[in-house]
């Protein structure tokens, strides 16, 4: 049962070198399609990389993240009113979506896409990695997928056969992330108490000794997500979605 699976899924970065079959590929892409979208406008486009010598053009562009080369298939989910916005056009409709609240509302569609098409494609035994890379080069992306004004890419995911079983990652306690009826602030001792386990463990403390640092939050303020890439990206992000028409009015 796929929502039993769900509790045992895991990310894959290691695949074999079987590719995806194309009714396969077409079978995972038509179930993320069935997915939920704003007034079932379906405001996003996917583009299939298959092509060897455009995986190494993206590569760089995911930080040469190895999967973008070794998956045999790359998908990048991608914002999308071009589509929309020329059919209003064609017929005599007067479009209104060069804004932000239509980047969200086309964003939100193409993440639904991405989210349903990886529970289809894990159900299959296929492996899926997302790449968030994909946001901090957009502008890049936008470059090399050739994706017109009114395409914002949001996020990509690597897709294959695995070719390994790593353990599965923690999660915090369902409670921690749990509101019952309005949101309840957490106390310091909360704090203390729902990240206990996860500080506990020997690979957070092993990630905590070879960064140098004194706890696990600093690795992700210090070294994995720090301020001065959060400030830089955001301001590549922003340009990116004036420049494709997202932020007019
Ligand atoms: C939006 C998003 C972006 C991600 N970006 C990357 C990435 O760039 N590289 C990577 O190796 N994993 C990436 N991941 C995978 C996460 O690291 C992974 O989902 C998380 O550690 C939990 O592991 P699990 O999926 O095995 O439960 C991303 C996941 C999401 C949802």
């Amino acid at each position: 049962m796929i929502s039993d699976s769900l509790l045992t899924r895991k990310t894959i970065r290691k695949y074999t070198s079987e590719p995806v079959d194309d009714l396969i590929l077409h079978d995972i892409l038509a179930k993320g399609c069935r997915a939920s979208t704003t007034g079932n406008m379906q405001v996003y486009s996917i583009i299939i990389t298959r092509d060897s010598v455009k995986k190494s053009e993206l590569a760089p562009l995911h930080f040469n993240q190895k999967m973008v080369t070794e998956a045999p298939v790359v998908l990048t989910f991608c914002a999308d009113f071009n589509r929309f916005n020329k059919w209003c056009l064609q017929r005599k409709a007067d479009p209104g979506y060069d804004n932000f609240l239509s980047f969200v509302t086309a964003a939100i569609d193409a993440l639904l896409v991405a989210q349903t098409l990886c529970i289809a494609a894990e159900a299959r035994g296929l492996g899926i990695c997302y790449l968030g890379t994909t946001t901090y080069m957009a502008h890049k992306i936008i470059e090399v997928l050739k994706l017109p004004k009114g395409v914002v890419p949001v996020t990509t995911i690597a897709l294959g056969w695995p070719d390994e079983n790593p353990e599965q990652v923690d999660r915090l306690p369902i409670e921690a992330v749990i509101h019952k009826e309005t949101y309840h602030d957490y106390s310091d001792s909360d704090i203390d108490r729902y990240y206990k386990d996860k500080e506990g463990r020997s690979d957070s403390q092993q990630f905590v000794m070879e960064n140098n640092k004194e706890t696990l939050a600093q690795v992700f303020t210090d070294v994995r997500y720090k301020k001065e890439d959060n400030v830089a990206f955001s301001k590549i992000l922003l340009q990116v979605l004036k420049d494709q028409y997202f932020m007019n009015q």
